[in-house]
């Protein structure tokens, strides 16, 4: 079977991440949640007059801000300013139809095209032998050193991750010495690699892995990492699936080379329509970016909507653009809390996943790229698009070029 082929069949078999029902569940929960999120922060925003000096900074105690930002982690953010998630690859279970193929010559692309940095999502889960060692494949290993010398060869910077790991999200407790031993042998295993290669803990932490469970495991497994790694950058995300809501629950150690990373698909109706495996609020396609559209959109009443989707149509309907729930509101108030935080905190912070599945239009595909990546720029966040040649594509392999309008998109002015 070919790659293109591959592809299809991910799309086609409608359903990508149904090895993760639990992951399914709660995300799709989380994701269904996210508008009336969104319509918190956004109305807490205009009573604040979106004025994010206003920022009340609310951690635990225990969370110190680091005073200086002449830090490692800073000097190093400056390495993740624009990247690309090698998605649906390294991190897709053995033996399952979904992996795409990454050759050498993507990584000339990707550097070509203008990005700085790839983001390598792993499942080293799957590859792990009994406890207590849980000894990791030498197979594991030459993949991910495939991933990381061509990104370094080609003057990309490299995060690498661990992603998926249910058995952290069902039972944190039980599977951190799982956790730790998989961290001390990548830690082992890069020690000599340049400083361009990044470990970021763990992909998405949710379900029963919340922010102020992961906090002491996170402490955990940066004290183990620094054994072996004393200099190199940790990236570590807050739960609820990197939630930008999670930064308030984070306590980090006083380490001066974290970076602290957060998701956003917001406007999730628009970035996951027809994303099956994102639940049923999901299942409204061909809405534009940004709204209104020029025909209302009228959804068929076989979809069965819930009251909000409905709501949230009627807005996008209707509502000007400025106000428009399809728009960049949905994610420019979010952004400028991040930059506040980080600035308070002392911790940088890197967009880890934003993007739009390619059921959207490819015109709205990259308007909301444009403004996305605009809105990152405008408060100095670094970004990592989901993806580079999967189902949320950058790259359109059988063209060898990128998907019409997405190279203006995020690298144009
Ligand atoms: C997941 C991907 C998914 C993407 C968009 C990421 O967090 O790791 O598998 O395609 O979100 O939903």
């Amino acid at each position: 079977m070919n790659r293109q082929n591959k592809i299809i069949q991910h799309s086609a078999t409608a359903d990508p991440h149904a090895p993760f029902p639990l992951r399914s569940q709660s995300h799709q929960l989380f994701r269904s949640l996210a508008p009336l999120f969104i319509w918190l922060v956004s109305a807490a925003y205009c009573l604040a007059d979106n004025d994010v000096t206003n920022f009340v900074p609310s951690n635990p105690p225990a969370m110190t801000a680091i005073t200086s930002h002449h830090t490692q982690a800073y000097r190093a953010a400056k390495w993740f300013m624009r990247g690309a998630n090698l998605g649906d690859y390294l991190e897709v279970p053995p033996g399952q139809g979904w992996r795409v193929t990454v050759s050498a010559n993507d990584f000339v692309e990707i550097a070509a095209q203008g990005f700085d940095h790839v983001r390598v999502p792993v499942g080293w889960q799957h590859y792990v032998g009994p406890a207590p060692d849980f000894q990791l494949s030498p197979m594991i290993f030459s993949r991910v050193d495939f991933a990381v010398t061509n990104a370094l060869k080609n003057h990309l910077a490299v995060l690498i991750n661990i992603h998926h790991f249910d058995e952290m999200d069902d039972d944190p407790t039980n599977a951190t010495p799982e956790f730790l031993a998989i961290w001390r042998q990548i830690a082992a295993h890069y020690q000599k690699f340049p400083s361009e290669l990044a470990f970021e803990l763990d992909n998405e932490p949710h379900q029963n892995a919340t922010t102020a469970l992961m906090n002491p495991i996170y402490a955990l497994t940066i004290a183990e990492i620094r054994r072996s790694n004393p200099r190199r950058t940790i990236f570590v995300e807050p739960g609820d699936w990197g939630n930008i809501d999670g930064l308030k629950d984070l306590v980090l150690p006083p380490d001066q080379n974290v970076i602290v990373s957060v998701h956003c698909y917001d406007p999730f109706y628009f970035t996951h329509q027809g994303a099956t495996w994102a639940g049923p609020d999901t299942r409204v396609t061909g809405i534009h970016f940004p709204g209104p559209p020029a025909t209302p959109l009228t959804p068929a009443p076989s979809l069965n909507l819930n009251p909000w989707v409905t709501h949230w149509i009627q807005r996008y309907n209707s509502l000007p653009t400025d106000q428009n729930p399809s728009s960049p509101i949905a994610f420019e108030g979010e952004l400028k809390y991040v930059r506040a935080w980080s600035d308070y905190y002392g911790r940088p912070i890197h967009l880890g996943e934003f993007g739009c599945f390619t059921t959207a239009d490819q015109k709205s595909r990259a308007n909301f790229y444009r403004a996305f990546r605009l809105a990152c720029q405008q408060e100095h966040i670094g970004w990592a698009i989901w993806d580079w040649n999967a189902n949320f594509r950058y790259w359109d392999e059988q063209d060898g070029r990128p998907l019409p309008g997405m190279h203006e998109a995020l690298f144009g002015k």
